[in-house]
């Protein structure tokens, strides 16, 4: 499908995320890096159903850094870490990838750098420092405390000390993650030849990491406290997140990042943004879709975390429809139903024991609502949270109660010790041997080829990847809605969430069954399908 010149490939595509450290190590350090991922292309793309027909991967950080938050911290935003490789394996890497006509994201990290980046050393060393003005510093308040109320994301206040000069300074995340000031133009500047620089290396694009945070209120006023919160609810919410998150000047940045991005044709950038649906069509720049080209809604993940979304028909119906209405004209949503900071899929909805049912009709949800999907490494063998023990625990940072280290575990290749990640001692325990690609590749019933054959389908049918988005139904237990491309045949998508059968009425005409999640849905159709209990199904329009 995607093609050189093809500027708008992004709009069809199905996009893979791998965690680099997870993937494949290619040198025996327990560690995935750049090498194993060229090892591996094939099984995402090798131009034949047996391959599992991915158009892009976008690769979590692989940029030298202290690994405090496993890359998020960057150190050096124009080189490879030693764990990973080196510039020239990532340059084959992007080869290798084109070649299959697989293109390349890099994860972008605007809001902050490693406290270990030349940048913040400089801006550390004195208040005179020609850097100073690169990181947000403030003098204390009178009384010594820090100079608002803000918290970081991982707990704490988001301001740290430092005793040398008497400052402080910002970090929305960890304490080694200052924020850098996207208030000074050279920062701008600096950060905007880091994309350029990749560019010219040949990636195809970015995701951005916690763009919704890099531009806050320009006087750091406190935030309100959160009128509706409650005790047992978290910490965070106590107070609305209203002057450093989805703060308006956020979108001038997100415009000069997109003009850098238009100097190169066909590149794109896709936003890791949080809010709700209005704050996210936003990032798109509106009408004139000057913004983002894509932005994450992660509400089928959770609306507003902790809390998970509930796999109940009216309430993914409601996702949908709040996306669609508020999306600019010409302009998509993009959804992930799982990604490296959240429980994998299957966990989350496990309560009854039915993830894995669930994980079925959630791979044909995703692949079929209007938008570009992107798909976590391993959700397509439907891989589960690992029990880690503490004392293997990595993740210095806890996102409210949980640590993300039980869905960054090594991709399962085979059911072999190694599970056909490494010959040596993985970076996180493996979970359990049977759900690996070597048994799911043998097995037509399996998730993997579930996977396999939607991204087939999804690929050859013009209103699944690129058709319009009617709802058709949102009852108790069933969300359906119908894709529509001009001149092609109609599809409906079809989720039943409830535990018993439930009936769809069709609109008119025979259809037939594209794709189901479980077996025994007799083709053709007309009037009325019954959905198998958690099922999910793509319908056809004959003729
Ligand atoms: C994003 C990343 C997360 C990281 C945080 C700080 O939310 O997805 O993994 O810890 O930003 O960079």
């Amino acid at each position: 499908m995607a093609s050189p010149g093809d500027g708008d490939w992004w709009r069809r595509a199905v996009i893979y995320q791998v965690y680099p450290r997870s993937f494949q190590d290619s040198n025996g350090d327990g560690i995935g890096d750049l090498q194993g991922i060229i090892d591996r292309l094939d099984y995402l793309n090798d131009g034949t159903p047996a391959s599992l027909g991915i158009d892009a991967i976008w690769l979590s950080p692989t940029f030298p850094s202290p690994m405090k938050d496993f890359g998020y911290d960057v150190s050096d935003y124009r080189d490879v870490h030693p764990d990973f490789g080196t510039l020239a394996t990532m340059d084959r890497l992007v080869e290798e990838c084109h070649r299959r006509d697989i293109r390349v994201l890099l994860d972008f990290v605007p809001n902050h750098s490693s406290d270990q980046h030349p940048w913040f050393v400089e801006s550390r060393s004195s208040r005179q420092s020609p850097k100073r003005d690169w990181y947000v510093w403030r003098d204390p308040k009178p009384d010594g405390s820090p100079p608002n109320n803000w918290r970081g994301v991982f707990g704490g206040s988001a301001w740290e000390l430092d005793q040398a000069s008497g400052q402080y300074y910002l970090h929305s995340f960890l304490v080694e993650q200052p924020d850098l000031n996207w208030r000074n133009p050279e920062v701008v500047e600096a950060m905007h030849n880091v994309l350029r620089y990749w560019m010219d290396r040949g990636v195809d694009g970015f995701r951005i990491d916690v763009m919704h945070m890099v531009l806050k209120h320009p006087e750091l006023l406190d935030n309100p406290d959160n009128p509706d919160w409650k005790p047992g609810d978290p910490e965070l919410w106590r107070q609305r997140w209203v002057n450093n998150v989805n703060y308006p000047d956020v979108y001038g940045a997100v415009k000069g990042i997109r003009k850098v991005l238009d100097e190169y044709p066909g590149r794109m950038a896709v936003g890791e943004v949080m809010g709700n649906s209005v704050h996210i069509a936003a990032y798109y720049g509106n009408e004139r879709l000057d913004g983002l080209h894509l932005a994450f809604n992660f509400h089928y993940i959770n609306q507003r975390e902790p809390v998970v979304t509930p796999w109940e028909a009216p309430i993914l119906a409601l996702i949908a429809r709040h996306a669609e209405e508020a999306m600019p004209p010409g302009a998509q949503p993009c959804y992930a139903f799982s990604n490296h900071d959240r429980p994998r899929f299957a966990s989350r909805h496990n309560g009854d024991g039915n993830g894995p049912a669930r994980a079925r009709a959630a791979a044909l949800l995703l692949l079929g609502l209007r938008g570009t999907p992107f798909v976590y490494y391993g959700e397509e063998l439907g891989m589960l949270d690992v029990d880690v023990p503490e004392d293997r625990l990595q993740d210095p940072a806890r996102f409210y109660s949980f640590g993300r280290d039980p869905a960054r575990t090594p991709m399962q290749w085979d059911a072999s010790p190694g599970r056909g990640f490494s010959s040596g001692e993985p970076w996180l325990p493996f979970g359990q041997a049977e759900i690996n690609v070597a048994a799911q590749s043998a097995d037509p019933g399996s998730l993997l080829s579930l996977y396999r054959r939607a991204l087939r389908l999804r690929r050859g049918e013009q209103s699944l990847h690129s058709g319009a988005y009617h709802e058709l139904a949102a009852t108790n237990d069933v969300f359906a809605f119908v894709r529509e491309a001009q001149g092609a045949r109609p599809v409906v998508v079809a989720v039943n969430t409830g535990l018993a059968p439930a009936a769809l009425p069709l609109p008119p005409g025979q259809w037939r069954v594209l794709e189901s999640s479980h077996p025994a849905i007799a083709p053709p159709l007309a009037g009325e399908a019954t959905l198998p209990p958690l099922g999910a199904a793509w319908f056809a329009l004959e003729g």
